[in-house]
């Protein structure tokens, strides 16, 4: 059998990232995404500069606030506040993980839901476990555009996904279900998960163990999304499936890097400009 697909996440991310371009441009005004971070975790100072690069690259105003690790959670809610209410601010971005004082619940749901671009607040989850409109979290939603690249309709198929977090895992979850889907979520208490794995048409991964999903835990065929980002002591990145392995057996896999990272930074554009759009009022692109 030929060697998988290598999906390609920096090129489809590219090509969503011009669009946007070309539609900020024909807006009134500049969409406004601001962004805060607690702290100086290297991992999160590194996205979210990137993020801020990327918005700046479009055309949308971005903001980074910096904080510092002892900021108490009044200090962080009351910024959070004022950004709700300063009618410029469209997006509203509060990097994770905060520091272990801060409730991470409580600083989310200060968040105004229809600023809330990464889709973490209850009324955004509730509304996609709902199947309806909300801005959706960024990586999963990056992760279907990946998926429909490779195959569009995805309806019936079986898709396992490892890794149970708020940010990827469960959201992940719900929008395979939302295209029909027969989806099971697993973790670190699952039972047996090469076998689960080996029954996945798409199986996709995002727990932070390198290399954790071997060759053959893949089914022939399938296609594999990984989400996992890790930065070994030699300074190289890898993911959570074994790349040499798994494309020896898949029919397409995401790399690590340029693979889904490239998307979720897209797709939180994407969700400046939609929250930029319903805050006024403009038609919806169902897109
Ligand atoms: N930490 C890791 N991924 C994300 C993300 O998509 N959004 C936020 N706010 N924090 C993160």
């Amino acid at each position: 059998m030929s060697d998988a697909i290598i999906i390609d996440g920096k090129a489809i991310a590219d090509g969503y990232l011009s669009k946007i371009k070309e539609e900020v441009s024909r807006l009134p005004t500049r969409p406004c995404l601001a962004m805060v971070l607690v702290g100086d975790n290297p991992a999160s100072l590194l996205y979210v500069r990137y993020k801020k690069k990327y918005a700046e690259d479009l055309g949308i105003t971005s903001f980074l606030y910096m904080l510092p690790t002892e900021t108490k959670e009044e200090e962080l809610i009351h910024l959070v506040e004022d950004l709700n209410n300063n009618p410029q601010v469209d997006g509203i971005l509060v990097q994770l993980p905060l520091p272990d004082h801060i409730s991470e619940f409580k600083i989310i749901s200060t968040i105004r839901p229809d600023k809330d671009v990464d889709g973490f607040t209850k009324e955004n989850i509730g509304l996609l476990a709902l199947k309806q409109d909300c801005l959706v979290p960024c990586t999963p939603l990056g992760c279907i555009k990946l998926l429909k690249s490779v195959k569009d309709d995805i309806s019936g198929l079986n898709a396992v996904v490892i890794g149970r977090s708020n940010i990827v895992g469960r959201p992940l979850a719900q929008l395979l279900l939302n295209e029909n889907c027969t989806v099971t979520l697993s973790h670190s208490h699952t039972q047996n998960l090469p076998d689960l794995c080996l029954s996945a048409d798409i199986l996709a991964v995002a727990v932070g163990k390198p290399g954790l999903v071997k060759g053959n835990w893949i089914k022939p065929g399938a296609i594999v999304l990984d989400v996992g980002i890790s930065y070994l002591p030699d300074k190289s990145i890898k993911g959570d499936v074994d790349f040499e392995e798994a494309i020896k057996v898949a029919q397409a896999i995401t790399p690590v890097p340029k693979g889904v990272g490239p998307m979720t930074k897209a797709m939180l554009m994407h969700n400046t400009v939609k929250a930029y759009k319903r805050r006024r009022n403009f038609i919806e692109d169902k897109k």
